[in-house]
């Protein structure tokens, strides 16, 4: 297994997570079960912001609940002094039901439903990310009709295509997300944001993908905002005081995947960016960033129980669990690995490949050609990093 906050294999060779034996977890709170361990989960929120400190004392770390959105989870965050960006109506309902401080909430969304904008502006969200110029024109015109201001960054696109799976690579031209640096639109929503009384741009947001095992597409992506910075001010005259480098940095999935330790990564990027600032003569702003996998993705581990054995002679073992799809759609929607072993024999010799399947219908093939210690019947397997968009993506109402 891989060695991830306070996991450890007990003296009889069964996975302990927190103090607690995984086997008599699974026992006692039914299968399939999320487990997370709450040290490991406050640790990352501490090393983003010691990171972040480390390099500008204008700093704030805005935990990116899509990755795991509970109440437990968000106070929790919360309760280690980071704010919360949140994507969907449920997310905030989320975090204000945690007690989270509206003002320390990013809104995004490239399309927010009038229900999400006055959520917004009912309960004074800090900040909204704006996505798009219609809804510069719908905050602007909501915002007049309550007499209110609200705060908002431009999410500009800078162009720049991160090594990972495609569906979450966000931050090149052909994107959804994000008004395009390069075409000129992310300039063009600036002036039009500027003449809107009642919104207060801070400042630019960027987002270029996720599960990303290096940190120099987010440097480049840094330095790109810190040069649209400087467009900004020689064509509008506007200093904005606030860049959101948004989230990224991948975990480890299998024990070959080699992320940069957060505080590198941190070092680098904001370093880039400032850097950048700093040679076009502008003034040091307030920096955010949104980790969400990073966060909560090695702090999960979601147990099993292994009720089928299907040998095909000489073609394949199947092996099936009872969870699958519904509690993690993630290998069938972009063919994500994991690190897989029975809870009961953590330490055992991994020496029978087999194929471990959901029980739902259509393939649900979770893990393909892996490696277990003579998997039997009633044992618990053991996924690790399932912390990171498995609950937040599972579909509730068809689990076991
Ligand atoms: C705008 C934005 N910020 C932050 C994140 C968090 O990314 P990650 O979980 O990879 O850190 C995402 C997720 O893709 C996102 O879309």
């Amino acid at each position: 297994m891989m060695q991830f906050g306070t996991q450890r294999v007990s003296a009889d060779g069964r996975l302990e997570i927190g103090g607690c034996d995984a086997v008599d977890l699974a026992r006692e709170y039914g299968t399939p079960l999320y487990v997370l361990d709450e040290d490991h989960l406050r640790a990352n929120c501490r090393a983003y912001r010691e990171a972040l400190a480390a390099v500008t004392d204008r700093g704030l770390v805005m935990y990116a609940s899509k990755a795991l959105t509970t109440t437990a989870v968000a106070a929790l965050v919360a309760s280690e002094g980071l704010g919360l960006d949140v994507a969907s109506a449920g997310e905030l309902r989320t975090a204000l039901a945690a007690s989270v401080d509206p003002a320390r909430l990013l809104m995004h969304g490239n399309y927010k439903s009038r229900t999400e904008m006055e959520m917004v502006l009912d309960h004074g969200v800090g900040r909204v990310v704006v996505d798009s110029l219609e809804e510069i024109a719908a905050w602007e015109e909501r915002c007049a009709a309550a007499g209110r201001r609200q705060r908002i960054l431009i999410r500009a696109n800078p162009n720049v295509k991160p090594k990972t799976h495609t569906s979450i690579q966000v931050g090149q031209l052909d994107s959804k997300f994000g008004l395009s640096i390069l075409s000129g639109a992310a300039l063009a929503a600036v002036q039009k944001a500027l003449a809107c009384p009642h919104l207060e741009l801070v400042g630019v947001h960027s987002h270029i993908g996720s599960q990303v095992l290096g940190w120099q597409a987010f440097a480049e992506a840094a330095r790109q905002v810190a040069d649209f910075l400087a467009e900004v001010k020689a064509q509008t005259g506007a200093v904005l005081d606030e860049v959101d480098l948004g989230g990224g940095l991948g975990i480890r999935y299998l024990p070959e995947h080699q992320p940069p330790a957060v505080a590198e990564f941190v070092r680098e990027v904001v370093g880039a960016l400032l850097a950048r600032l700093a040679e076009h003569g502008l003034p040091k702003p307030l920096v955010l960033l949104e980790p969400g996998r990073s966060i909560v993705g090695e702090a999960g581990t979601t147990l099993y129980t292994l009720g089928v054995i299907k040998e095909i002679p000489g073609v394949r073992t199947y092996v099936s669990v009872d969870g699958g799809l519904s509690d993690n759609p993630r290998p069938e929607m972009y063919e994500a690995e994991y690190h897989v072993f029975i809870a009961g024999r953590a330490d055992a010799r991994a020496d029978t490949v087999v194929t471990v399947s959901g029980k739902h219908c259509e393939t649900d093939t979770l893990f393909r050609d892996v490696a277990l210690a003579a998997p039997r019947v009633g044992d618990i397997l053991a996924v690790q990093s399932t912390g990171a968009y498995n609950y937040a993506m599972a579909s509730h109402g068809a689990g076991a």
